[in-house]
């Protein structure tokens, strides 16, 4: 029940999905949790039901688009006002689209970059300095199996991810002295509403291709990402956990 106690973290994309997920599993466990989402409606309800059930302000819905510097520090700003400070950075804001290296337009490729690269890279910079106001943290970026091999689609999302995976090892050495943790996270197929863009017998194909054959509940990432926000994780810096029912294994 307490493994984060006392602990503040910030989600980007917290609203819903996997996002959503690690919030309930984090405030279970004791931490208090800024919900940053361009999806504001989706945020408040969120917070509003996971305050509810703790009976006090636990979660704080925050409008966050992670491409843009300044929601950034006001998110930042907000765990240190509301809260105390900031621990804990999940930056698990993500898009997707299928479109091949042929297929895909400049702004189609800026998008993803700007959203799944660009932010992550903003989200690390401007919450670092909280961090080492507090003399330690952890930091998970979630990147995908498609930070780690190919698919023959998804050309700006495999870049994004694959790029998200690299500056995490970057980042976990450059904060090492820092006692802050960095580390990446790989989920494979999991149900969450980005896969609505694939008909059901599509997403069953695709996650036929892990010898589990099935998609994920986010719960099933979220526990992952917990641990490593956790100080149980302690040593485990540079990191990559794949949580993909096998899909890489093969
Ligand atoms: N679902 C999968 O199969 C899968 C697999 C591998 C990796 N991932 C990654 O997991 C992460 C979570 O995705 P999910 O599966 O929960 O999907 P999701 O679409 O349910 O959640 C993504 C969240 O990111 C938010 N978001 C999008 N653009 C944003 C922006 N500019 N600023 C702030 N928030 C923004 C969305 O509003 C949403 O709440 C993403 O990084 C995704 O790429 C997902």
């Amino acid at each position: 029940m307490d493994r984060l106690k006392g602990k503040v973290a910030l989600i980007s994309g917290g609203a819903r999905g996997q996002g959503a997920a690690e919030t309930k599993l984090f405030v279970n466990e004791g931490a208090r949790v800024v919900i940053g989402d361009v999806l504001d409606g989706e945020a408040r309800k969120l917070a509003d039901e996971v305050n509810q059930k703790a009976g006090s302000r636990v979660a704080l819905p925050l409008h966050l688009d992670v491409t843009r510097a300044d929601d950034w520090r006001k998110a930042v700003d907000a765990c240190e006002r509301e809260f105390g400070g900031l621990d804990i950075l999940v930056n698990n804001a993500g898009i997707l689209n299928t479109k091949g290296i042929g297929d895909t337009n400049e702004e189609e490729w800026d998008a993803i970059i700007n959203v799944n690269q660009k932010g992550v890279w903003l989200g690390m910079k401007i919450a670092v300095p909280a961090m080492k106001r507090r003399g330690a943290g952890s930091i998970i970026n979630i990147s995908s199996i498609y930070g780690l091999i190919g698919s023959g689609g998804s050309a700006a999302y495999h870049a994004s991810k694959g790029a998200v995976r690299i500056l995490t090892k970057t980042a976990a050495v450059e904060y090492a002295a820092d006692n802050i943790r960095v580390n990446s996270v790989h989920p494979g197929v999991i149900k969450t509403p980005m896969v609505d863009i694939f008909e059901e017998r599509e997403l069953d194909a695709i996650a036929a291709l892990a010898p589990m054959k099935r998609a994920a509940r986010p719960e099933e990432v979220g526990y992952v990402v917990l641990f490593l926000a956790t100080d149980e994780a302690s040593f485990v810096t540079g990191a990559e956990y794949v949580v993909d029912g096998g899909y890489t294994a093969v």
